[in-house]
């Protein structure tokens, strides 16, 4: 898998930290290691962004990229538009992850909120960029109530789209599970039709980058390069 797509239900969801552990695994695996971040937005010239976030919990080894961005805490089409600057198509993602491909053993992709937010005027979405690149998409998504509506029409989308879904990955694990998270690690492989490949425990992202790296492969499962595993996970959650 050179290239794998990073999306999910929505945004703040901890798209970045799942990327970050899959960085990490990989990085461990001693794979080179890639985060695209094709457009950053709400976030200002000098400060840090999710390609930065990831290298700083996963380690200087990875390469980061943004190919844009946007000051406005906006989807990337309108962020563009308001700032008067050219916006960043399906193309140019594509592009520009075949490149870093070519010198990189894994190329993750983060896109901006979910699945089909525009990019540009014409609509084009990280969806079609996936489709460009024969690239499967990662599904991140919450463990509450809700989510799985969410996770089922994204899952809907890319089969429409036909795009290949590599699993679902619950971005925020809580330390302390109400009975709709405990039921939904049971449901959320059933509604995405996909496995379920890892659960981020709550507060990872704010663990010291040196234990974040230690515990990545104990969250992923064997498909993205970890060692978690559902069966057990589901069985002692109860
Ligand atoms: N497992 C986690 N541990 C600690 N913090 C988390 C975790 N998951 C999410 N967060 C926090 O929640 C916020 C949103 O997470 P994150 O940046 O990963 O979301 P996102 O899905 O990448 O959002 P965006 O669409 O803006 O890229 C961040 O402040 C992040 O630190
Ligand atoms: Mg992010």
């Amino acid at each position: 898998m050179a290239v794998l797509v990073v999306s999910g239900t929505g945004t703040e969801i901890g798209k970045t930290v799942v990327t970050a552990a899959v960085a990490a695994v990989a990085r461990a695996a001693g794979r080179s290691v890639a985060v695209l971040k094709p457009a950053q937005t709400g976030v200002g010239p000098g400060e840090r962004g999710d390609a930065d976030e990831v290298v700083r919990l996963a380690g200087d080894g990875v390469t980061p990229v943004e190919l844009a961005r946007f000051p406005e805490p906006l989807a990337p089409d309108t962020a563009a538009r308001r700032a008067g600057m050219a916006p960043v198509g399906p193309g140019e993602v594509a592009d520009a992850a075949r490149k870093l491909a070519a010198d990189h053993d894994l190329v993750l992709v983060e896109g901006a909120g979910g699945l089909l937010v525009r990019y540009d005027e014409e609509g084009g979405t990280l969806a079609d960029a996936a489709a460009l690149l024969s690239a499967p998409v990662l599904v991140v998504a919450p463990a509450a109530l809700g989510t799985l509506n969410m996770v089922t029409l994204t899952a809907e989308a890319l089969r429409a789209r036909g795009l290949a879904q590599a699993g679902v990955v619950v971005g925020s694990w809580p330390d302390e599970p109400g009975l709709a998270e405990r039921c939904n690690v049971t449901d959320l492989p059933r509604v995405a039709g996909a496995p379920l490949l890892g659960a981020v425990p709550s507060g990872a992202g704010a663990l010291p980058a040196e234990v974040f790296r230690t515990r990545a492969a104990g969250w992923l499962a064997p498909a993205l390069g970890g060692t978690w595993d559902a069966e057990a996970f589901t069985a002692a959650i109860g």
